[in-house]
């Protein structure tokens, strides 16, 4: 039965489908319906403050009995820039501003919370499964979490990563192919030219390398890329954008309707939203930056800097300079519920295993 593997032991869950973690848009409605449909949801957390994470965990918990996941990002050493490099990047940065009428050069703002006070949530609130990507978490953390009876996942975007995080104790591994809407999940040290690498070709590499269980993610819509992964080798598929047009994701109706309208050669990867390669639904602010990509901060300093003009496009519903992620199948996006996707995935995979 392809539903049931080690994975789906070790995650408690009826069908190796999981729904990705995915910042701004995996609402405890959609965690909460994916997991009682018998998949994973998992609530991306990474920009979430303490509070926020203890009070969507809360809700998830109202809603399902089921396992689900939060996910958090590996904090990065990048020093806060020199202020020639913040007036250099405002200043390119202002002509988006006046095209949406707003404050110019605004001040650098950090999150006002740590990475740690995050994680202190995950660990008080003993949350079933930690998953994290943008490379290596340190073995110490790890053993932190895992102390708690706590499941880890982590991302990998090459074959080296992979190995890397399997030393480190955790316990099944996403292996992100270049097809992936969001962020590269790959480590520091990780050049992007090399590792653009597509699921056909790495996660049979991956599965090759490592003990654990891996999933597969990126550019899977349907039954058929669901069949075809776990015939490449993965015990599960990892979907974001496929649960971004589901009635239940935290998107706005212009994202929506882009992803709905988009088409196989609709997104690029960018640095210029947030200092990292990123891939999203093309729009005139990545366009525009890409003769201006020397004025880019490092992430997460550049998501910083964009964060006024991210809002502002929002509330204007100006998709021009908003970012939109998705990967590159978001054509095969249904709007449907995300217990009808789950329902519907299921169905088609049985029926591309029958006729295979
Ligand atoms: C809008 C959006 C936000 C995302 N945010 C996160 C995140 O916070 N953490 C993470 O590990 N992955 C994140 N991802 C990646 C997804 O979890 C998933 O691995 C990816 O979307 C799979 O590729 P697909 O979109 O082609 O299905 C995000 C993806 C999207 C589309």
């Amino acid at each position: 039965m392809w539903s049931k593997n080690k994975l789906t032991e070790i995650l408690k869950i009826a069908y190796p489908i999981i729904q990705g973690p995915m910042s701004g848009a995996s609402t405890p409605a959609l965690v909460a319906a994916v997991s009682n449909a018998g998949g994973l949801g998992s609530l991306g957390a990474a920009q979430m403050s303490p509070d926020q994470i203890r009070n969507s965990i809360v809700e998830i918990r109202s809603l399902t009995k089921n396992p689900f996941a939060v996910n958090l990002f590996v904090p990065e050493n990048n020093n806060k820039p020199s202020k020639e490099m913040i007036n250099h990047a405002n200043k390119i940065l202002n002509s988006f501003r006046k095209k949406l009428d707003i404050e110019l050069s605004p001040d650098l703002k950090p999150l006002p919370f740590t990475f740690n006070e995050q994680l202190n949530v995950i660990l008080e609130e003993k949350v079933p499964i930690f998953s994290f990507t943008f490379g290596i978490m340190s073995a110490e953390i790890i053993k932190q979490v895992k102390d708690k009876k706590i499941i880890v996942i982590g991302t990998a975007t090459t074959t080296r990563e992979a190995k890397l995080l399997e030393q480190t104790g955790v316990d099944i591994i996403v292996a992100q192919g270049s097809e992936a809407g969001g962020h590269r999940g790959s480590a520091a040290d990780t050049q992007i030219e090399g590792a653009l690498i597509g699921g056909m070709a790495l996660i049979p590499q991956i599965v090759d390398h490592v003990n654990i269980p891996v999933m597969a993610s990126g550019g899977i819509m349907d039954g058929r890329g669901i069949a075809a992964a776990l015939v490449l080798g993965a015990s599960a598929v990892q979907m974001g954008t496929a649960f971004l047009t589901c009635r239940e994701s935290g998107i706005h109706q212009q994202y929506r309707e882009k992803l709905l309208a988009s088409t196989d050669e609709s997104t690029r990867l960018t640095r210029s939203f947030t200092g990292r390669y990123v891939r999203g639904i093309n729009n005139q602010f990545i366009e525009e930056m890409k003769t201006h990509q020397e004025s880019i901060l490092p992430h997460p300093w550049q998501r910083f800097l964009t964060r006024d003009i991210v809002s502002a496009a929002t509330q204007q519903k100006n998709t021009e300079f908003m970012p939109m992620w998705s990967g590159q199948a978001a054509s095969l996006c249904r709007e449907i519920s995300a217990s009808d996707l789950i329902s519907k995935l299921i169905e088609e995979v049985n029926k591309v295993i029958k006729n295979f």
